[in-house]
């Protein structure tokens, strides 16, 4: 689907909200086909200068969009779908929410029959076009995945998944920031035990992540093949690595991940 064409509100437009619209408008969207709401309207100044509708009518914004997403926190869904469910066409409007552990049934029960209804899990690295994001959905077609697959694509990489699998793409995705970030902040506090000023290892660092993670996407590469690249044997690197596994680093990070699926779950 063409971009420019593409019409989209916001509901609920706060931290991920605002990384949604500006990662749209970064990628071509034009502002005047987006809609954002909030109550307090304000603070969404900044998108109102850069030509986004910006109103706390929740209706207008469906009647102004055809692809509905709702950024809310999870238990303000059912009041937003109370509000908006009489102004949606089924055979028009693309509803998609983003709310953590609300599924399709639910979004379903709350809106008319046969709307095509999509979860969708992005990340915060949407802000800057790098986000991860995983989609289900209930009731699409091809001309609706094309639509909600334009909105996401345009925001980074788009994986399409079953929905049970909806609370490990959570996990994965979006808490995956938080794990991935304190992983660079240990490391560069590391490297400040052994002679860099903070900024200079945190230049280091950042690169680093982004050069492996570069060879991975980009490289077609194995992790563990990366590893035995650069473990000269009896160097450094393998020392410092079995080190860090004798005090559990693969361990800690795979216990972390489930515990915060069963977190999810509950
Ligand atoms: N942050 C992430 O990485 C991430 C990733 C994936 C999914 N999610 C999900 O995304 C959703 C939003 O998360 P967030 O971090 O962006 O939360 P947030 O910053 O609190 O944004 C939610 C916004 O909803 C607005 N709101 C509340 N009631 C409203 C109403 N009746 N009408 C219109 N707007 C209303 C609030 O603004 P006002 O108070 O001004 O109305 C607030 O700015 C959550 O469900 C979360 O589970 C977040």
């Amino acid at each position: 689907m063409d971009k420019k064409e593409l019409t989209c509100g916001l509901i609920g437009c706060g931290n991920l909200g605002t990384a949604l619209i500006n990662g749209l408008i970064d990628a071509g969207v034009p502002a005047k086909n987006l809609t954002a709401t909030r109550r307090h309207t304000e603070a969404l100044a900044p998108l109102k200068a850069a030509g986004v509708a910006v109103t706390s009518d929740n209706r207008w914004c469906t009647e102004r969009a055809r692809v509905v997403i709702l950024s809310v926190k999870p238990y303000n869904t059912d009041l937003i779908l109370n509000e908006i469910s009489a102004g949606i066409d089924p055979k028009h409007h693309i509803v998609v929410s983003v709310a953590t552990g609300i599924d399709t049934a639910r979004l379903a029960a709350g809106l008319p029959e046969g709307t095509p209804i999509f979860r969708a899990m992005p990340n915060t690295a949407a802000d800057v076009g790098q986000s991860l994001t995983c989609i289900s959905h209930l009731h699409a077609g091809p001309s609706e995945i094309d639509a909600v697959n334009t909105v996401f694509a345009a925001l980074g990489k788009v994986i399409f998944i079953d929905e049970e699998l909806m609370d490990s793409a959570t996990v994965m995705g979006a808490c995956g920031i938080a794990f991935v970030m304190r992983f660079v902040r240990a490391m560069v506090q590391g490297g400040i035990e052994i002679g860099f000023d903070a900024r200079t290892a945190g230049a280091i660092v950042q690169q680093t992540v982004l050069g492996a993670a570069t060879l991975l996407a980009d490289g077609n590469a194995h992790p563990e093949s990366e590893i035995d690249k650069v473990t000269t044997p009896r160097g450094c690197t393998i020392a410092g690595l079995n080190e860090m596994e004798h005090h559990g680093f693969s361990s800690a990070l795979i216990k972390g991940i489930t515990v915060s699926f069963e977190k999810i779950g509950r």
